[in-house]
């Protein structure tokens, strides 16, 4: 049996865009093999993974968190050191127009992951179970919306989800703090804020703007784009959960953010500024022309802003991006990566953008 400190990471969800960026930098920067799972729905794609796909210390399983048989499997025959769950149903827009799939991945989903963790962690010897992990990345949408004075949320702010996706990843955490509380399980939680960077699917407001712009079509900006969000470059995020894994306190929370608040409208300025400069032959210039203000998204939150304090302090972790720069080098990716953006945009991609803003 090979050394505990040797034993793999389950990553759930890392076919998806935070969970390859994971990946990518986990084999980049850390010892110890990458076991997979992901169920590949629209929003999993293996083409994110190509440059680890041979490495001998990754494993990809096709499979369902909620397939309990296959995930106690996977556990007793892989001995993971830890699990760190990405795999949700991800979009709000998604989720207003089809709510099933967010509460069955999302909330039976991780109660079921949860389940066969503790089976698997309660056999273990216990010096396996006191390094042992569970680490929950979630969101900072189960906190709600804050108005325009409220001071930015932090780890002791009470959860007030709105939309149907932040309901089930409220709903997750819950579960996750309870299997702390009841049963010791060691648990872990990061709440982050609006990631953007490289593999993000084009649903997202960050891609879809970009995709749109570069292609001559109208940039649908919800309501009066004075909605406000933190954006935090993908990277930041995934060095956040390595840290809090390697240092967290167990069954605590943290709050992870770049503290820089921007309203949806200066996104999208910023993006077609952006692409003025590097793409001067694109079908409409200025890209700022192409802005098109629509109906806004059902109960769509205001303001989402973060105090990232108790990470800081507690963990030394803090971004080392900053938007004005890391925007650039999301726009240059998109633009470099032809044929992954021709890949994920054809089929129900196209489908949904059809059915999402043709009645707006
Ligand atoms: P994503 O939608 O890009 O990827 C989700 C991945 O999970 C996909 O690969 C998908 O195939 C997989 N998956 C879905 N259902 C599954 C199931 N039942 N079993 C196994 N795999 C399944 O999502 P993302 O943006 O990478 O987000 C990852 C996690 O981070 C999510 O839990 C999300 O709530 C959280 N989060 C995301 C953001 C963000 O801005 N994207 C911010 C904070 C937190
Ligand atoms: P999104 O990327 O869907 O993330 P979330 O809803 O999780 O914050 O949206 C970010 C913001 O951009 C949100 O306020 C909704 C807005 N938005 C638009 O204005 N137009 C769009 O086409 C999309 C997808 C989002």
């Amino acid at each position: 049996m090979m050394p505990w400190q040797d034993s793999p990471i389950l990553v759930t969800g890392g076919a998806g865009f935070i969970g390859s960026n994971l990946i990518l930098q986990w084999q980049s920067c850390e010892r110890g093999p990458v076991i997979n799972l992901d169920k590949l729905t629209y929003a999993g794609n293996l083409r994110n993974l190509q440059q680890v796909a041979s490495d001998a210390r990754y494993t990809f399983v096709h499979g369902d968190i909620a397939d309990r048989q296959l995930v106690s499997q996977l556990l007793t025959r892989h001995r993971p050191r830890a699990i760190i769950h990405l795999a949700a149903e991800s979009h709000v827009d998604r989720s207003i127009h089809g709510p099933d799939d967010f509460v069955r991945t999302n909330v039976n989903g991780t109660f079921s992951l949860l389940e066969a963790a503790r089976a698997y962690w309660t056999e273990l010897p216990v010096e396996e179970q006191s390094v042992f992990r569970f680490l929950h990345v979630s969101t900072d949408e189960v906190f709600g919306s804050l108005g325009e004075n409220n001071p930015p949320f932090s780890e002791l702010t009470p959860y007030a989800p709105n939309s149907p996706y932040a309901a089930t990843k409220a709903a997750s955490d819950h579960l996750v703090r309870a299997y702390h509380h009841t049963y010791r399980l060691p648990t872990l939680t990061t709440n982050c804020s609006n990631n953007y960077g490289p593999y993000q699917f084009p649903e997202k407001l960050i891609p879809l703007m970009i995709l749109n712009a570069v292609e001559g079509k109208p940039l649908p900006v919800y309501g009066d784009g004075k909605n406000i969000r933190d954006w935090l470059f993908v990277a930041d995020h995934c060095e956040g959960i390595r840290t809090v894994l390697e240092k967290g306190t167990v069954g605590e929370t943290y709050n992870l953010g770049s503290e820089e608040e921007k309203p949806n409208i200066e996104i999208v300025h910023m993006i077609c500024d952006v692409l003025d400069e590097l793409r001067p032959q694109d079908p409409v210039i200025p890209h700022r022309g192409l802005i098109r203000f629509v109906k806004d998204r059902p109960g769509h939150d205001r303001r989402y802003a973060m105090d990232t304090r108790k990470i800081q302090r507690e963990l030394g972790w803090k971004p080392r991006e900053s938007f004005a720069s890391a925007i650039r080098k999301t726009v240059d990716w998109y633009l470099a990566n032809e044929e992954w953006v021709h890949d994920v945009t054809s089929g129900q991609y196209r489908e949904w953008i059809e059915r999402q803003y043709s009645n707006r």
